[in-house]
């Protein structure tokens, strides 16, 4: 051992040192929160297997994002749960549908806040699918290029309701691209894209497929979204949809794949999105609830495992209350 012996300690004497010292910590401004929209008014109905987690209509959405925005969020994402389904997932374009009134209504109410749309066929197919289904070689696969174009109407739909910012969240090849030409041929080039670059097949959506209604009704979602083992495939996804267009890009989930975002960080300059799932999060309210963890505590190491590992932007169902203990 060398003499006098190094003593890191010393740094970690008092809160004061400590907190100097510190090299990352988390904001409220970190945070991006998931809201589920659904139509009627006055409905906030719970979904089981995320505590604190709801289906809001309209009204209840500017509720929730007023106060979220008031704790210091700057943030929302929303995802639609439509009245209608269908084989091509139609109501996911439909100007009156919830996730179109309610960007309406949160930028009457809340212009400053920045309202982002997830952009998926999923929530709106009768099959659960994220995109059109169509027979190939005796499989039944979801057809990449004819699905661009519904992602399109999609992203105008929310584009024309004045989202800030759009989210594809499907994983077709060229998706990005599609969209960009898609928006801005229509004038709306200022509408940034948060593109799912590297979004894993994982069992970790299971709770957000019961809030989503979006459980694809046969087969899984291997032959589009990425396999769970790669890691250079998510650089090369992370180029493309540099590439063509993408204003940041996420990762997600964010907890298993800590060493993705901090490889993406290093490999792209544009804004890293990391997504802490509902698995994620309901792990943590089940252990919480149990007593077996102290909950509070676990929810913020596990977001600044987020943010250490390089994301500079956390979509978590933790938002309000990670804000409220950060003390916004
Ligand atoms: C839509 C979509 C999913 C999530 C976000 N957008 C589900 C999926 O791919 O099945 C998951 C979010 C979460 O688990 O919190 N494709």
């Amino acid at each position: 051992m060398s003499f006098p012996i190094q003593r890191p300690r010393r740094l970690r004497r008092t809160e004061t040192l400590r907190s100097m010292v510190r090299e990352t910590s988390l904001t409220p401004n970190d945070f991006v929160l998931p809201l589920f929209v659904m139509t009627g008014k006055q409905q906030r109905h719970p979904v089981p297997s995320m505590p604190g987690v709801f289906q809001l209509s309209v009204d209840e959405v500017v509720k929730d994002a007023k106060l979220a925005f008031a704790h210091a969020v700057p943030s929302v994402i929303l995802f639609g749960l439509p009245e209608h389904k269908d084989a091509l997932g139609s109501s996911g374009w439909d100007a009156h549908g919830p996730v179109a009134l309610a960007v309406r209504a949160l930028k009457d109410a809340l212009p400053e806040l920045c309202v982002m749309t997830d952009v998926c066929m999923c929530e709106y197919t009768d099959h659960g699918h994220c995109g059109k289904l169509v027979q190939s070689r005796g499989q039944t696969v979801v057809d990449n290029d004819a699905t661009l174009e519904l992602l399109a109407r999609e992203a105008l739909c929310h584009a024309e309701a004045g989202a800030d910012v759009v989210a594809p969240s499907d994983m077709m090849d060229g998706r990005v691209a599609k969209l960009r030409k898609a928006l801005d041929e229509a004038g709306h080039s200022e509408v940034a894209l948060l593109s799912y670059a590297a979004k894993y097949a994982s069992g970790f959506y299971a709770p957000f497929r019961e809030a989503a209604g979006s459980t694809p009704q046969a087969g899984d979602r291997r032959s589009y979204q990425m396999d769970p083992g790669n890691a250079r495939e998510a650089l090369r996804e992370v180029r493309l949809d540099v590439a063509e267009g993408a204003d940041m890009i996420m990762v997600k989930p964010a907890l298993s794949y800590l060493d993705i975002i901090t490889r993406v960080r290093s490999e792209v300059d544009v804004p890293v999105a990391a997504y802490n799932v509902s698995g994620e999060y309901a792990m943590v309210k089940a252990a919480g609830a149990n007593g077996w963890i102290d909950e509070q505590r676990v929810m913020l190491e596990i977001l600044l495992s987020i943010k250490r590992a390089g994301a500079d932007i956390i979509l978590t169902y933790h938002a309000l209350e990670a804000a409220r203990a950060l003390g916004a």
